[in-house]
């Protein structure tokens, strides 16, 4: 039987499993910003491409194999010649590199889609094999739908395919189909079976059509497995793969029970999460583990008092341990005061009086009965005595925008603000897209240029006039800041949203200068 050792290695597949899924597909300058994201993350593989499935993947693996360091760069090829050659074409580049051929092993599979013999398929698996370890050191084989292969035939190709040269197997659940406890029982299997098992690292790749990718991935290593394969938010195809970060956190957070280790630098999660749902436009739903808007919100009063008094009540992890910084998560009408006291005085705040603080967290509860989320930028206004029911410095007065797709004409904004002094501003811009024309033309109208953190936008009614509803967020002189838009008209919605934003900025910025520290405090 194999020896597992206690570190298990994280192979990323987001940029092929999870890039090849509908709605996720990334350009190549996208490619390689997460490419090196995931480098910051420490995965140990990253799986960048299908050279041989376009010109276009070909030009992303030799791209981030050329341009990337510090993790092995993978490409997945079919055990045939042209495939293992594109491979060896687009890796040639990189300090560090694996081939991943595959051939699927089912009866299903067999019969329907390769029409191949049992025999054919081991001698096609050897073949693909052996080629590929004439350009490659590394070299990993996949047994495709091998959850639905009979046990006993995997054993034989997984032998086969180690006999060829094979240093890692991997067992993927191409169709979702497993259960935890036959995915354990799978793997106690393939260790008694395979021969030269002791010298290879046995692999699990799990889709997520019933909603067991994670628990079958973490029980296949705790029978053995040790390295998973997975993606940023479980994008992949139909309802995903395995997810990184559940995966990785649960090791880490339960390490009492796992006793294991990956070289995953934790505090890189949130941020990488955000930038794959950024670039591929795949939102992370509020409750997901770990990286969800909701993951580590405490709304309820009763659970902010005990989290505040040890957060060993309510959580079991730290926001800080996943890169979530605590003030960023939101309050509403369930907070108590203590949550309030506590944002106010990370907020500096710390100096009010009783009579202070019982003012501002009334107004803090009579917002949020109005506002379903409290940002840090509200409760300033509240205990900066700001009212934010007053109009703003700046107005939009107009929007022209001017963008003409598919033409080498760049995208321009021209927008009329009105200040609340009675004078107006033009200003005009050329942008990446028109919103960033609107972004770029606003700043030079005020002469604030705050750095875009996030932005979204999203449909809040049906229908052909629905409304959009657009969220920024943006970093300013070290603060976060947020703005929100709502206009049938998404550009119109993202300039109202930036604008907010820029207002809210000056009023506090004003409030601060015009206001001693003693008027906040005799609030
Ligand atoms: O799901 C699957 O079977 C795959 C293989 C190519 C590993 O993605
Ligand atoms: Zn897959």
């Amino acid at each position: 039987m194999s020896q597992a050792g206690n570190t298990v290695k994280i192979f990323d597949t987001t940029l092929r499993d999870g890039e090849q899924s509908p709605g996720c597909s990334m350009t190549l300058r996208q490619k390689l910003k997460v490419a090196q994201a995931l480098a910051e993350l420490r995965v140990d593989i990253i799986e960048a491409g299908f050279p041989a499935a376009s010109p276009g993947d070909f030009e992303a693996v030799q791209r981030i194999a050329s341009e990337i360091e510090g993790p092995v760069i993978c490409g997945l090829a079919r055990c045939v010649e042209g495939d293992i050659l594109a491979c060896r074409d687009a890796l040639a580049p990189a300090k560090r590199k694996r081939i991943h051929v595959f051939i699927a092993t089912s009866p299903i599979h067999r019969e329907h889609k390769l029409k191949m013999s049992k025999e054919a398929i081991i001698e096609q698996a050897v073949k693909g094999v052996k080629l590929a370890r004439q350009y490659f050191d590394d070299v990993e084989f996949s047994a495709e739908d091998g959850i639905r292969t009979e046990r006993d035939y995997l054993a034989e190709v997984f032998s086969a395919a180690v006999e060829a040269g094979a240093s890692t197997l991997n067992v993927p659940d191409t169709v979702g189909y497993s259960v935890p406890s036959e995915m354990s029982d799978l793997f106690h299997y393939l260790r008694q079976h395979i021969r030269g098992v002791e010298n290879v690292t046995l692999s699990v790749h799990c889709h997520d059509d019933l909603g067991m990718a994670v628990a079958n991935s973490l029980s296949a290593v705790e029978a053995g497995a040790r390295q998973v394969e997975c993606t940023i938010n479980g994008i992949g195809e139909r309802a995903g793969n395995c997810s990184l970060e559940e995966v990785v956190m649960a090791l880490k957070t339960r390490k009492d029970y796992f006793n294991l280790e990956t070289g995953i630098e934790t505090r890189k999660l949130y941020p990488t999460s955000r930038l794959v749902s950024d670039v591929t436009g795949a939102e992370v739903a509020r409750n997901k583990a770990i990286v969800g808007d909701n993951a580590f919100a405490h709304e309820a009063g009763i659970h902010q008092h005990g989290m505040l008094q040890n957060p060993d009540t309510y959580e079991i992890m730290r926001p800080e341990d996943v890169g979530i910084s605590r003030s960023s998560l939101v309050l509403g009408k369930h907070s108590g005061r203590h949550a309030f006291r506590e944002r106010a005085e990370a907020l500096g705040f710390d100096k009010l009086d009783d009579e202070a603080f019982e003012q501002g967290f009334q107004a803090f509860k009579k917002l949020a009965d109005k506002k379903k989320e409290i940002f840090d930028s509200d409760i300033e206004a509240i205990l900066m005595g700001i009212d934010e029911s007053q109009p703003g410095t700046w107005s939009l007065a107009s929007l022209q925008v001017h963008s003409a797709c598919g033409t080498a004409t760049r995208p321009t904004a021209t927008v009329v603000l009105q200040h609340i002094d009675g004078h107006q501003v033009t200003e005009a811009a050329t942008g990446d897209g028109p919103i960033d024309a609107v972004f770029k033309a606003i700043e030079r109208a005020t002469g604030i240029s705050p750095t875009l953190s996030d932005f979204r936008v999203r449909s809040v009614s049906l229908g052909e006039d629905a409304q959009g509803q657009a969220d920024v967020t943006a970093e300013y002189q070290g603060r976060f800041w947020r703005g929100r838009g709502l206009n049938t008209d998404i550009i119109a919605a993202t300039t109202e949203a930036f604008l907010e934003m820029i207002n809210r900025i000056i009023r506090t910025a004003d409030t601060a200068q015009a206001q001693p520290q003693s008027k906040i405090d005799a609030l």
